[in-house]
């Protein structure tokens, strides 16, 4: 036995640590494909719902006389119109000003479809 022939063990190492990476990178990849952030661009209605949902807090599906207008079933050009102008502080509101500039285009767009799909309820 001398230590001139390639010692086999090594290339074990080096391929199994290739194949280990191989393996991380493809069960990393969904994470990647499944993440929306930052534009929303695949956005689904669970995205929609998720964003709606921080809405309902106030915003009930019906009318009350709480202050807190019903945005359940309304067009979605009011409800665009609506967060838009808040957003730019052409409308005066109490807390929808400061709501509102907390989303981006897409997701007022996004907002508005799925709210306007609500049936609010009597
Ligand atoms: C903290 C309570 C609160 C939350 C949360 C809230 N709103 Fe409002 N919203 C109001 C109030 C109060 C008004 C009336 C305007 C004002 O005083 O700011 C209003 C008004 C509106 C209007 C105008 C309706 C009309 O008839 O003109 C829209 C549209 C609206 N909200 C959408 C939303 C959306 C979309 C969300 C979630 C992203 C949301 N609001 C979250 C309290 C809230």
């Amino acid at each position: 036995m001398t230590e001139e022939t390639p010692p086999q063990w090594r290339r074990h190492p080096v391929a199994r640590l290739c194949l280990l990476a191989l393996g991380l990178v493809l069960l990393s990849a969904p994470a990647w494909t499944e993440s929306k952030a930052p534009g929303l661009a695949n956005a689904t209605d669970i995205d929609a719902a998720l964003l709606a949902s921080s809405c309902s807090g106030c915003h009930t599906k019906t009318e009350t006389d709480e202050g807190f207008p019903l945005i359940y079933g309304r067009p979605a050009s009011e409800i665009r119109e609506a967060l838009l102008t808040f957003r730019s502080g052409e409308r005066e509101g109490t807390v929808m000003n400061r709501i509102a500039k907390g989303y981006n285009d897409t997701e007022i767009g996004l907002l508005s479809d799925y709210l306007a799909a609500q049936k609010p309820s009597d």
